[in-house]
């Protein structure tokens, strides 16, 4: 039996990734409850499979002493917005870079070495190429994009410095039930609010690859289990990509008025700092044996089914 240390573990992927973690291991979730919800562990909770310590990643004391005697931590809390961060710029830095400095810091403290930890394809910045583990010729635009830059940086300094084993997947966007932000459940909090239009931002051209979260939880302890190095680094995405208006149709076709328009707002992108076209190459984890079950509109289209069911019915 491992003991397991999830940062952010109350959150949409730190929540599936925590109902795998119980079969194979004694967890420990460590959430400020900021996003994520007590209920979406509550089961774990209530068996005793798994107990919350409520703390805050920004500060490193709690870290510190609630990580001690864990064999694998895993890092998911972050600002799960890239676009809050244009109202608030210190944002990313405090939930972001600070907060993992933290959380290697505590780890350093108290002797623990395997760290996995949940970055993103927004590392790559600006560029419909389709992009490797090795291309970082683009920097990111966004400071939700340099905060995962950072962290990624003190990761690699910690793992050559402090001997620290990790694990750093690069996400494409994770979608599935449970979901706390991103375009999907946005277009439904919307459609619930206005049935009769849904306001799109960008033109609906704007193209990312989806991939469903139990893949997501997948990928990563396929990884976890199968790479040995100091510093494995992998995408965890699907070739292909869906598109903002296809997202937009499937969430109209689940709502209560089928009818609905879409007005776009206009633009190729949806806010500063987006990256419009993302593309991610996930050949290096399908080397080690591993690949997403699901297409990526095929992730998407059962991703929207369930989040419908959980706005339109009430969650
Ligand atoms: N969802 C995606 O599409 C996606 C894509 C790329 C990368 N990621 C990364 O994956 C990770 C998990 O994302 P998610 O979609 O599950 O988001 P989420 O917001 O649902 O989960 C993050 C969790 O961290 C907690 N948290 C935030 N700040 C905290 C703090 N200071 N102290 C303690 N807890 C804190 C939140 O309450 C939440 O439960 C994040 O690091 C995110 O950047 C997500």
């Amino acid at each position: 039996m491992s003991r397991f240390f999830v940062v952010g573990g109350a959150g949409f992927i730190g929540s599936h990734l925590v109902d795998r973690l119980v079969d194979v291991g004694e967890v420990t979730v460590f959430d400020d409850l900021s996003i994520g919800k007590r209920a979406f562990i509550a089961g774990h909770l209530a068996s005793g499979r798994a107990t919350l310590v409520e703390g805050d990643a920004r500060e490193l004391a709690p870290l510190e002493s609630s990580v001690a005697g864990h064999d694998v931590v895993f890092h998911l809390a972050a600002n799960p917005e890239a676009r809050w961060g244009l109202d608030n710029p210190r944002l990313d830095l405090e939930q972001g870079t600070i907060a993992t400095w933290n959380v290697v810091e505590a780890m350093r403290r108290n002797g623990l070495r395997k760290l996995v930890f949940s970055s993103s394809g927004t590392m790559y910045g600006d560029t419909d190429e389709v992009c490797a583990e090795g291309d970082l010729g683009k920097l990111p635009i966004s400071l939700y994009g340099a905060s995962k830059y950072a962290g990624e940086a003190l990761i690699s300094a910690y793992a050559e410095c402090f001997d620290l084993q990790a694990w750093i997947f690069r996400f494409g966007n994770i979608v599935g039930p449970r979901g706390t932000h991103g375009a999907a459940l946005d277009f439904l909090n919307k459609l619930a609010k206005t049935p009769d239009e849904l306001e799109v931002l960008g033109d609906g051209t704007q193209a990312k690859p989806y991939i469903f979260v139990d893949d997501c939880v997948d990928g990563i302890l396929f990884g976890l289990e199968h790479a040995s190095d100091r510093l494995n680094v992998y995408n965890l995405a699907p070739p292909d990509f869906t598109s903002v208006r296809r997202i937009a149709e499937l969430c109209i076709a689940h709502s209560p008025n089928p009818n609905a328009t879409i007005r776009y707002t206009g633009g190729d992108r949806g806010w500063p700092g987006d990256v419009p076209q993302s593309r991610m190459d996930g050949s290096k984890l399908a080397a080690l044996g591993w690949k997403p079950s699901r297409t990526s509109d095929e992730a998407v289209s059962a991703a929207v089914k369930a989040l419908a069911t959980e706005v339109f019915s009430g969650r």
